[in-house]
């Protein structure tokens, strides 16, 4: 096995608060092994474009400036919203970067679809490859937990705790529309966190009546306001989810189903004023939680340590209180992890504490 000399970093997809972090442990882990790190501007795009874009990372990036502490990508990021050529196409711009850049290894922070997508530039090219797994969304395969999501769920529950306040002076029922794409961990944990009435999630369905009867319940109680959190992909009444544009590669771009929900109630039932809010973008920021920095930490260093033992094609994870790998094929077998309906402890416990979850 060749030795490695110098390693890229990149981050793909939608960011999140905390790959800073990533950045820097992986940057202080290498230079124990005296490796070059090039961080790669803009995704794989960084690599795959000419002129190539990169800048020589070293511990003094990060160690003299606030950047470990800063939500945002400081190498900048490429999501789905970008057309691509074929993958036949990209694989081939990625080996020949790869090759002019002069790297051993890779590693790659983002989410399922990047892992996937750069998995398969790599097969193509001589170059090693270790993802490290990111997301609001918690969705990445097989991990229990990706950088960024903790941050995100702390958005959410402060949100949650502000329109609480208000909700009570108004009397009114407040929707939160919160991201999440097509997996309602975000939606759930947030709600859980701050003690919401309802939660909708796209795993489980659910009945306008049914929301209106947890009004009424809340009502009869005394209570003269309620929190309603609502994951962004779940259907309306008319079995649609909501969405304004599509991105360029033609999937849906959520947003609006909160406001769908409030004229949906308010149509039958006037005992509360219903608002929605729309958190947004707002979630994939914030100050990066505790518990990120620390994943961060674990995973910088634990994908530098798999390259150096000459490992290849593996994705770090969160396993029982433990840091380990699986093989990125599994993970991209596995697809888009969503909430487990059968066994979720959290869902249980948002039944337990008599929060409406839908039909189930
Ligand atoms: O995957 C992260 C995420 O923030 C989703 O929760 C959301 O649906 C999507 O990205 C938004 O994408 P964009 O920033 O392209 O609008």
């Amino acid at each position: 096995m060749k030795a490695i000399k110098r390693i890229g970093i990149l981050t793909s997809g939608g960011d999140c608060a905390g790959l800073n972090a990533v950045i820097s442990s992986v940057v202080k882990a290498a230079a124990k092994h005296h490796w070059e790190v090039y961080g790669i501007h803009n995704g794989t795009e960084g690599i795959t474009q000419t002129p190539h874009s990169y800048e020589v990372l070293t511990v003094h990036n990060f160690s003299d400036t606030p950047w470990p502490r800063l939500s945002g990508s400081y190498l900048g990021s490429l999501n789905k919203g970008v057309k691509m050529e074929s993958l036949e196409e990209m694989s081939k711009k990625f080996a020949v970067g790869v090759k002019e850049l002069g790297l051993d290894a890779v590693i790659v922070v983002g989410g399922d679809g990047s892992m996937n997508i750069v998995s398969n530039y790599c097969k193509g090219s001589m170059v090693r490859m270790i993802g490290i797994p990111k997301t609001i969304d918690n969705d990445t395969p097989i991990t229990e937990f990706s950088v960024g999501f903790q941050t995100a769920v702390q958005v959410c529950t402060e949100a949650i705790d502000s329109l609480e306040l208000t909700a009570r002076s108004h009397a009114r029922a407040l929707i939160v529309e919160v991201m999440g794409r097509d997996a309602g961990h975000l939606a759930m944990h947030s709600a859980l966190a701050g003690q919401a009435d309802v939660c909708l999630v796209p795993e489980i369905p659910y009945k306008i009546e049914g929301v209106i009867n947890k009004l009424k319940q809340i009502k009869a109680s005394g209570r003269n306001h309620a929190i309603i959190v609502v994951s962004e992909s779940i259907k309306a009444a008319d079995g649609n989810t909501r969405s304004g544009n599509k991105n360029m590669v033609g999937e849906a771009v959520y947003g609006g189903i909160g406001q769908t929900l409030a004229a949906e109630i308010s149509s039958r039932y006037n005992e509360f004023q219903i608002r929605s809010n729309t958190l947004g973008h707002m979630q994939r920021s914030g100050i990066p939680a505790a518990f990120d920095r620390l994943l961060a930490a674990l995973y910088g260093a634990k994908a530098v340590e798999l390259l150096a033992e000459g490992e290849d094609g593996k994705m770090v994870v969160w396993h029982h209180g433990r840091v380990e790998a699986v093989p990125l094929s599994d993970v991209v077998r596995t697809g888009t992890q969503r909430l487990d309906v059968i066994n979720s402890d959290y869902i249980k416990a948002a039944k337990e504490i008599g929060m409406y979850i839908g039909e189930i």
